[in-house]
């Protein structure tokens, strides 16, 4: 395990272009092998998740070549995802794991085995286990919830379901199911969660309806998803611009950013906050648009006040939250985040390893079941010390920030789970200081 160190830094200057998005990279591939016709990927993330997504649809039979500026997918087909030798290994991967069981659950008389790293084996499935049971498949799963699991492919119905949690990778895995199911499949979600997959399914020829907070797709025997560039990752770049909201004097450029509206909570949490992070952000809509919004996004350091995060914001911001907690110790007043009880089944518990984390390096935060509360230190800002990401990619960059922004610095212990999601993530950083 590798412990760096990031110093307090002077002020980060320049630009940067955000990596390619995880979310979209993973479901570009995934639609990739369900489709008939070759696709073309632009600006697929190389790192360690999306990898493993490229693996898995090798395992399931498409053929996967990757070239220095592009991925080109050969799928199989909707109904001809192949039964692999042996289990599919999806890494740290939680979207792939939720994600790609829906595409095998419609794979008639064919089992699938999914397992992964120690992470992976205590985030549950059963989320994904009770819709699909309900549209015919079986799953199997360790303790009933937790992988590895077996996928026993079948002639799927179409349902309609009312998701218990607000989760897009379960959204995704119901929608993926739909495709290949008899009939038209809704799902209800309790609040907007990221719409990629409708996207990108409406892209792909495929039927896709929105009504409120309802999402119906209609079956249908062939996809053809189209070649894409994938946007820059909002998740990612929000360290970078936490960096320049936070870092003294700084003035940034973080380019091509994705600014899908059900992804730009953060920056609407950031303005409330009395932050400079500004871009051309997309309006929400009732729409099923089949593209993906871009926009560079100016960011420049500046005092900040506390603000509360609740429920319906949550899913738009969920994987920027810790950024948030982070924020927060450097505003003044209160910050508070609700309804973010999903945050202690992501690659760590986040309510703990933030408030624990940040405790650390002598923020004032309390834990609570469903979220945290930050009392800020304005200007005078976080000491700093030791933070273990605890091999959690998004604890590390955050570990890494808090450090320059700090007084005394802060150790990353584990920084290289930072390759998951952003392997240049610290090279980029060296560069803006
Ligand atoms: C993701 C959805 C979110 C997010 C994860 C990626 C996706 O998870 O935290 O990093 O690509 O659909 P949930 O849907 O479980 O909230």
């Amino acid at each position: 395990m590798s412990s760096v160190f990031f110093g307090p830094s002077g002020r980060l200057r320049g630009e940067v272009t955000a990596p390619p998005d995880k979310s979209i990279s993973h479901r570009a591939a995934l639609l990739g092998a369900m489709s008939v016709e070759p696709v073309r990927i632009s600006n697929y993330l190389q790192a360690a998740d999306t990898i493993s997504t490229l693996n898995a649809l090798r395992a399931v039979g498409a053929l996967v070549e990757q070239h220095e500026d592009y991925v080109v997918v050969r799928g199989t087909g909707l109904r001809e995802a192949r039964e692999p030798g042996g289990p599919i290994d999806v890494g740290n991967a939680g979207t792939l794991m939720r994600l790609l069981p829906g595409w095998l659950a419609a794979q008639e008389g064919r089992i699938y085995v999914l397992d992964g790293d120690t992470s992976i084996r205590r985030r549950p499935v059963d989320r994904i286990a009770a819709p699909l049971t309900l549209m015919g498949a079986q799953i199997e799963a360790s303790d009933d919830r937790f992988p590895p699991f077996v996928v026993y492919g079948t002639r799927l119905h179409a349902i309609t379901y009312e998701l218990p949690v607000a989760s897009a990778q379960v959204k995704s895995c119901v929608l993926l199911a739909g495709i290949g199911a008899d009939g038209t499949t809704s799902v209800v979600e309790p609040v907007a969660s990221r719409d990629h997959t409708e996207r990108m399914l409406a892209g792909a020829g495929a039927s896709v309806q929105r009504d409120g907070l309802t999402v119906s797709v209609t079956c249908t025997d062939e996809l053809d998803a189209q070649s894409l560039t994938v946007p820059g990752d909002l998740s990612s770049a929000a360290f970078m611009i936490a960096a320049g909201v936070l870092v003294r004097g700084s003035r940034l450029l973080v380019r091509d950013v994705g600014v899908n509206w059900t992804r730009t909570g953060f920056l609407r949490i950031l303005e409330r906050m009395g932050a400079i992070a500004i871009g051309a952000l997309e309006e929400p809509s009732q729409e099923v648009a089949t593209t993906e919004p871009v926009s560079d996004i100016d960011v420049a350091a500046g005092p900040i006040v506390g603000t509360a995060v609740e429920a319906d914001e949550v899913p738009l911001a969920i994987d920027e939250l810790p950024l948030v907690a982070l924020l927060g110790c450097f505003a003044e007043g209160e910050t508070v985040v609700r309804g973010a009880q999903e945050l202690r089944v992501k690659e760590s518990d986040r309510i703990a390893g933030v408030v624990d984390g940040l405790r650390g390096l002598g923020a004032s935060i309390e834990a609570t079941a469903d979220g945290f509360a930050v009392t800020g230190a304005g200007g005078r800002g976080l000491r700093g010390g030791v933070i273990d990401a605890g091999g959690d990619h998004r604890m590390a960059m955050l570990g890494a920030v808090a450090g320059l922004a700090s007084r005394e610095g802060v150790e990353v212990v584990g920084m290289e789970a930072a390759a998951v999601s952003y392997p240049a993530f610290a090279e980029d950083l060296a560069r803006l200081a």
